[in-house]
């Protein structure tokens, strides 16, 4: 960040540097470490650089403390060190001074709440959603959803909306989605479907009963001949592959005529294209994840850039031939499992695809990041396609490739979350049940309240609790999905912040009533200063998830702001109290709300005034 920052944490470490040098000019020592103080009664934070420091130099820790509090120079930010600051093995405990807290509120209280875009930061690419043609958006696609959009967002606010490209890699092209088409033109020219009014629900059927269609038993017949299990066995299972054979060869043979540019085919394509990406990006929608048609750019896209691609790697040595299939070695990189780039039989996959958007990304994009928010089982693939991009060049050297993976959503049984049928479970479905919990939790809170109001808070607070939920836990975990759970109103929830969001513009809107104005901020009960200290290090929270890639961060800082505000709201009467106390108060309590208010809006969660 270029501005100055409020962050209190960063200035006592400025301090400490300064003190450090001074003391011990010259020798080389780890970076100074301030962190907020383990128990408050004996500072806000306390400095634990001594310890380590006393290892550089071979002095004890105690005495270090001491020529460290000599040196520094806290004026005008924390209270002078007494012989009662140094604890323990030579922690140093600091309180700031009130006056300090004040004026960096004061410079907190900005539109921009401290968040400074940098210019100098690179055009970032995000990858996110992925969904697949002629399939529902199902449960897994959840996270890559709302943690793609929510690490967009983020990201926009570190470095600038015009900076960060969004970028929905569909699976909308290959075998599956021929076998799919196949099927779809023949029930078509059976006028047994009616492509004008099909519907996603019906293309999942469609594409469901293709792969079955297609299900050779190429395998078992392979296995069969090469042990010589006998006649009769090889003669009935050949019997039995006919159709599929037939049926899969019909699928190949509509790939070919779909990558020729066939255009009945591609008519055929296109309308399944276009149900798909309709019902996903309105689910997108409902679930506040700025996930937008001019997003979409999938492997079709890709797809006449992958033969020159190729062909290039080969022509460099890059890409070689192994067992007729084309691969990428990529041992140097200490992963002894080669990428394939092209099948044994001409097809390009998956993987070809990436590199062709690593290509597209760096390149056209001038994208010097990309984040690909992807499930963590497809780690390996992620390294492998990195890995490739960096030995064949189609990325510059220090291009930043992050894999941002996520783990599982499990059932309230501990198993990834299924459907009662043991279907993956569809996303639609989970946001309907997410309301109904929500409308239940609301109608018993406010059951005088309209019932078009209830269904509107219900909507949000559903929204809210879902993508809480998913951000709240720390990325790479497994996470149990528990409607009851995750939309209750107390504990580390969605709905919670919703309503204590909900608070602090009751409390302003009351002030407003009464024709009260905040003034500037005076921080001086515990409750206040608790409240205040973490507001300034907000900032700083959202920094971290821009590099960290883990919106648990904000998420945890959100909670603590939360119940910081709960407490001050209970231990600071603020419209009762006196001037200049209560308009003091005021303010305070209107910079929790945009700092909270921002936050949500970061984490993409719908908020409500009033609840
Ligand atoms: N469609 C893929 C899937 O469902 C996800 C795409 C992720 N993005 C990527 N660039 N590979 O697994």
């Amino acid at each position: 960040m270029s501005a100055p920052t409020v962050d209190p944490i960063e200035a006592l470490r400025d301090r400490f540097q300064q003190a450090a040098d001074a003391a011990f000019p010259g020798i080389a020592l780890p970076p100074v470490a301030v962190v907020p103080s383990g128990n408050t009664q004996f500072g806000d934070y306390q400095c634990n650089s001594a310890m380590p420091f006393a290892k550089s130099l071979g002095k004890p820790p105690r005495q270090v403390a001491q020529e460290l509090a000599a040196k520094i120079n806290l004026d005008g930010l924390a209270e002078p060190l007494t012989d009662k600051s140094i604890a323990g093995p030579g922690f140093i405990n600091l309180t700031l001074k009130n006056s300090a807290i004040d004026a960096r509120l004061g410079q907190l209280n900005t539109p921009a709440l401290g968040i400074v875009p940098d210019p100098a930061a690179p055009i970032t690419v995000v990858d996110l959603c992925g969904v697949n043609l002629a399939k529902q958006m199902h449960i897994g696609h959840l996270r890559s959803s709302v943690i793609g959009d929510t690490l967009a967002r983020v990201l926009e606010r570190l470095i600038g909306k015009d900076k960060v490209v969004r970028q929905n890699h569909v699976g909308d092209w290959g075998l599956p989605i021929a076998m799919v088409t196949a099927h779809l033109m023949d029930l078509e020219a059976a006028g047994k479907v009616d492509l004008g009014t099909i519907t996603l629900d019906q293309l999942d059927g469609i594409y469901k009963e293709s792969k079955k269609l297609c299900d050779t038993c190429d395998d078992q017949i392979a296995y069969v001949k090469a042990w010589g299990s006998g006649t009769k066995v090889l003669a009935e299972l050949e019997a039995a592959n006919e159709a599929p054979a037939a049926a899969l060869a019909h699928a190949k043979a509509t790939l070919v005529r779909l990558q020729s540019g066939d255009k009945q085919v591609k008519r055929v394509w296109q309308r399944i294209y276009d149900v798909t990406m309709a019902a996903c990006l309105a689910t997108c929608a409902r679930l506040n994840a700025i996930v937008l048609p001019e997003h979409s750019a999938g492997e079709s896209f890709y797809e006449e850039k992958l033969a020159p691609l190729v062909e290039d790697l080969v022509k460099r040595g890059i890409a070689i031939e192994s067992d007729g299939a084309l691969i990428v070695r990529l041992d140097e990189f200490g992963i002894p499992e080669p990428v394939i780039i092209r099948k044994r039989d001409g097809g390009f996959i998956y993987a070809t695809t990436d590199l062709a958007g690593v290509h597209y990304r760096t390149g056209a994009l001038k994208a010097k990041r990309v984040v690909y928010c992807v499930d963590a089982r497809q780690s390996l693939h992620f390294k492998q396609v990195f890995a490739a991009s960096k030995k064949a060049g189609l990325c510059p050297p220090d291009a930043l490739l992050e894999h941002a993976p996520f783990g599982t959503i499990l059932g309230e049984d501990g198993r990834p979350f299924k459907s009662r049928s043991g279907d993956s479970v569809k996303l639609n479905e989970v946001i309907d049940e997410a309301e109904q919990s929500a409308l239940a939790e609301v109608v018993s809170r406010y059951p005088d309240l309209p019932p078009d109001q209830q269904l509107t808070i219900a909507r949000t607070v559903a929204v809210a609790a879902i993508r809480y939920t998913d951000l709240a836990t720390e990325r790479i975990k497994d996470y149990v999905f528990s409607f009851q759970r995750m939309v209750k109103a107390e504990g580390d929830t969605g709905p919670y912040l919703l309503y204590a969001y909900a608070r602090t513009k009751g409390l302003a809107a009351k002030a407003e009533a009464q024709g009260l104005k905040a003034s500037t901020f005076a921080v001086e009960h515990p409750s206040e200063k608790a409240l205040a200290l973490l507001l300034l290090r907000y900032p700083e929270a959202v920094n971290a998830v821009g590099t960290t890639l883990e919106p648990s961060r904000l998420c945890a800082h959100l909670y603590n702001i939360a119940n910081a505000y709960s407490k001050f709201y209970n231990d600071c009467p603020v419209l009762t109290a006196t001037e200049p106390t209560r308009s003091a108060r005021l303010a305070l309590s209107d910079l929790t709300a945009r700092v909270l208010g921002d936050g949500l809006t970061l984490l993409g969660m719908p908020l409500l005034d009033r609840m």
